[in-house]
């Protein structure tokens, strides 16, 4: 098939939807690229680049092509240049454009709305919202370093000392967390809060000190915030107004998915900022966290407080934003072309393929002649995940937890009155108890019919055993990789002390021996491996 890459037709947008490093991977995937000419110009990817890559370098023809990838959903007069039965591949807000999706329905285009990628483990390389939000994150940070008249670090120099800037972050998603680090990276004093409770352990990751909304929260199973309660509205503006008069720049970028962008600076709260103050207010295109930002444009209001409401963050850093939404492209194209051959397939089994399909093209042949018809598929079904880690909870009992949640209130009221999650786990317990007393008769017996020699050995391999259960099931999972090291260096324990039996005139000795020889080289050359694999991920030319 023929993928076009057409140059973004909004001039204030520097993103290209592919770079000639993404063009080769398209190729490698069997399909052939169009470029239009001078799509890469304004991330600094000239023609002859995209041309070395592989790609043709055409005009406005690129518009003919099998599969459009583009940023955002070209203007009306583009949209009818694709014909019936193409592919569309874009940034679309589905749910707030119903009318784009009538449009592709009726003109029978398919349409992958790669905002839409579900945010699940699988598909975190394939989502552009969270590339985007990513250098949106760090931008945000040089842009109020840019307006800010006073340096982030602190230092202390003959002339006096200078105190370190302070910053708050209010959400700590993707964008929250890059900011985060980036003015943690700059020497800045860096607190954040966050609706969700969960991600308390990740802002401290990160340098920052989480400052919670005093009022209970309830814990995130998609990774996205639920509206506040009015009691926790409440809170949060009492911590806000305090928060933002103690700073000197405040970065919002709260939001929840499908909702206007939730207020939390008042007029008042920026009045009661110091004069030189900074907010940058990242929510600015879907209505602004702050009353007085003004979309796309930097103001200073009357009592000296600058507020930035670029809302072009990432294509302030073009060439990497391009780098990154091609890979996420390419990562997505090669979930749907499974032979390398060309051949984009849309298998609605596919969670990640089912979540991102606003409408599927086909050919009904029902009629006196077949013709190309396209299905609406949005809004697509819910994808049952848990964000959140298992409190208390058994990992089973809280995915089915999730599941219920995500099934609707029927299903969780009849989940309510017959409390299945309760009686599972007493059901766990049960056969946990019972396993436990036959381990318990096992190595009794074993104890009392070896000789006596013996017998002080097995009853510390048993209590080594039982130790080591309840250790190791208490590490999260965080520790695995150091875990991981010390069961390599138990193996190699195992390895001298099998070798040192294996020789032995007692065959069950010898067999014994040679299965523990076995199974510490597998543990530790797979440690190895396991390892090597990870020092490459952080290699610079990996
Ligand atoms: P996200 O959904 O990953 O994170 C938003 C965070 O805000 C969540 O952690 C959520 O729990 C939190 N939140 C929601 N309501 C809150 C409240 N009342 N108080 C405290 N925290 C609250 O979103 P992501 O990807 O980090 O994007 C953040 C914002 O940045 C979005 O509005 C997005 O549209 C915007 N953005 C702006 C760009 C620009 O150029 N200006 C570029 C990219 C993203």
């Amino acid at each position: 098939m023929l993928i076009g890459i057409p140059r973004e037709p909004d001039p204030a947008q520097a993103v290209v939807s592919a770079t000639p490093d993404t063009v080769t991977k398209l190729i490698r995937l069997g399909y052939e690229v169009q470029v239009q000419s001078g799509a890469g110009d304004r991330a600094a990817f000239p023609d002859q680049q995209y041309a070395q890559a592989g790609a043709a370098v055409v005009g406005d023809e690129v518009w003919d092509a099998d599969v459009l990838i583009t940023l955002d959903v070209p203007p009306q007069e583009l949209r009818e240049r694709i014909r019936p039965g193409r592919v569309l591949i874009s940034r679309m807000a589905p749910g707030r454009h119903p009318e784009l999706v009538e449009e592709l329905e009726s003109r029978a285009i398919t349409g992958l709305a790669v905002d839409a990628v579900p945010r699940i483990s699988r598909a975190q390389s394939m989502d552009v919202l969270s590339s985007m939000a990513n250098i949106a994150g760090y931008r945000a940070v040089i842009e109020a370093a840019g307006v800010f008249g006073r340096l982030f670090t602190g230092q202390v120099t003959a002339a006096g000392k200078i105190p370190p800037a302070e910053v708050y972050v209010i959400g700590a998603g993707v964008a929250g967390l890059a900011a985060i680090g980036t003015a943690n990276s700059m020497g800045a004093v860096v607190r954040a809060t966050d609706l969700r409770p969960e991600v308390a352990e990740q802002v401290a990751s990160m340098g920052a000190e989480f400052v919670p909304i005093p009022a209970a929260a309830e814990r995130s199973e998609d990774g996205y915030a639920k509206e506040m309660t009015a009691e926790q509205a409440a809170a949060a503006a009492r911590l806000y107004t305090e928060q933002s008069a103690a700073t000197d720049i405040v970065i919002t970028t709260a939001n929840i998915p499908g909702r206007a962008a939730p207020r939390l600076l008042t007029a008042q709260d920026v009045a009661g900022m110091r004069p030189g103050s900074v907010i940058v207010d990242m929510a600015a295109a879907s209505g602004g966290n702050c009353e007085l930002t003004v979309p796309g444009e930097v103001i200073t209001t009357d009592g000296g407080v600058t507020i930035v409401g670029h809302t072009d963050l990432a294509g302030r850093l073009p060439a990497q934003a391009s780098q990154l939404y091609g890979q996420n492209i390419v990562n997505l194209l090669t979930l749907m072309t499974p032979e390398k051959d060309g051949m984009l397939q849309i298998d609605l089994d596919d969670e990640i393929i089912r979540g991102i399909t606003v409408t599927r093209a086909r050919i009904d042949r029902e009629g006196e002649r077949p013709r190309v018809v396209a299905d609406v598929l949005w809004p697509p079904p819910p994808v049952q995940v848990s964000a959140a880690p298992a409190t208390g909870a058994t990992g089973a009992n809280a995915n089915a937890h999730a599941a219920g949640a995500a099934a609707g209130s029927g299903d969780a009221a009849q989940m309510g009155a017959d409390d299945p999650e309760a009686d599972a786990a007493s059901g766990n317990r049960l056969g946990r108890g019972v396993w436990a007393a036959l381990g318990v008769l096992l190595g009794a017996g074993l104890i009392l019919a070896s000789p006596l020699a013996v017998a002080g050995q097995y009853v510390v391999l048993l209590l080594a055993v039982v130790v080591g259960f309840y250790v190791i099931t208490a590490v999260t999972h965080a520790l695995h990789t150091p875990l991981m090291s010390e069961t390599n260096a138990v193996s190699g324990i195992i390895l001298v002390g099998a070798i040192l039996q294996v020789g032995s005139s007692n065959w069950a000795v010898s067999a014994l021996a040679f299965l523990a020889i076995v199974v510490a080289s597998i543990n530790i050359f797979g440690g190895f491996t396991v390892t090597h694999r990870m020092l490459g991920m952080f290699r610079r030319d990996a």
